[in-house]
């Protein structure tokens, strides 16, 4: 792993509130800006960026090292669910995870990154601990919607990644918070207008309260949705819409955030 340049991780405290769709989107435009990217899914129990990328490959091995899958010609993926039967639910325990991340990790063949964009479970479990301990982590995404809720869980998440920094078993003593990404900001109705369903400005007030920057709002859409459920990511298939908009925004403030670290 020594040869990526930035480890990213995709967080939040609570399910369901988007982490899959910005991982898989933003290394799309990352890959679609040139960039040498790696998506790896640490979600063991519920892996979706396969489906969403519309990959079908089986894991394959190199002299016991795991190849990733390609996403058109620089995005590589690897992703717990290559190791599954399709459907098939995880019932690995405490240490037994943490071991298999540890190995997934150290045998996989990245090779030259520029960025490698790590989708994890929501909180900060067993595969957020393990990955911290043993990898140098970058930077951290926070993924939120904009309900109160989905809010606090966000901040327990940010603690986690601050504690990194000083926790004695960590590798990331470098990491920090890339920003805050507010997801189903808003609805943009058919007539033009905009429809705030979770309410209005939670994003803005979390990154605020963490004092890091408000790096996007992606707006809520349907046929984004459909599109992730197909395999056609949105931030290639659906152009010239807000949603691929506040993508390439993303890829710009990450950019930014990172200008001046190699
Ligand atoms: N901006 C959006 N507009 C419309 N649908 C969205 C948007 N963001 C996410 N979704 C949909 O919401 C559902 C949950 O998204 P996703 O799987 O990315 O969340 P997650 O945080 O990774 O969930 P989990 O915690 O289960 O891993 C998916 O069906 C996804 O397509
Ligand atoms: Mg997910």
């Amino acid at each position: 792993m020594e040869k990526i340049k930035h480890k990213i991780t995709v967080m939040s405290g609570k399910g369901g509130v988007g982490k899959s769709t910005v991982s898989v989107n933003l290394a799309v435009a990352l890959a679609e800006e040139g960039f040498n990217v790696g998506l790896l899914d640490l979600d063991l129990h519920g892996p979706n960026v396969v489906r969403m990328l519309g990959l079908n490959d089986k894991l394959s091995v190199d002299n016991g090292e795991i190849l990733p899958a390609y996403y058109g010609t620089n995005l590589k993926v690897i992703s717990m669910a290559f190791l599954l039967e399709e459907g098939a639910p995880v019932i690995w325990r405490g240490p037994i995870k943490t071991t298999a991340i540890e190995q997934f990790l150290a045998d996989v063949r990245w090779g030259e990154l520029d960025f490698l964009v790590i989708d994890l479970p929501p909180g900060t479990g067993d595969e957020a601990l393990t990955l911290y301990q043993s990898t140098s982590i970058d930077g951290a995404i926070l993924v939120t919607t904009p309900q109160v809720v989905a809010l606090d869980d966000v901040k327990r998440a940010a603690k986690f990644v601050v504690e990194m920094r000083e926790a004695p078993l960590s590798a990331s003593k470098d990491v920090r918070i890339l920003g805050v990404v507010e997801n189903m900001a808003y609805l943009r109705c058919p007539n033009g207008d905009v429809v705030y369903l979770f309410g209005k400005g939670g994003g803005e007030r979390l990154a605020q309260e963490l004092e890091v920057p408000l790096l996007v709002k992606i707006p809520m859409d349907p046929k984004a949705m459909e599109m992730m459920d197909k395999g056609m990511p949105p931030v290639s298939f659906y152009r010239s819409t807000e949603f691929e908009q506040a993508f390439r925004e993303l890829v710009g403030k990450i950019l930014e955030e990172l200008k001046g670290e190699s």
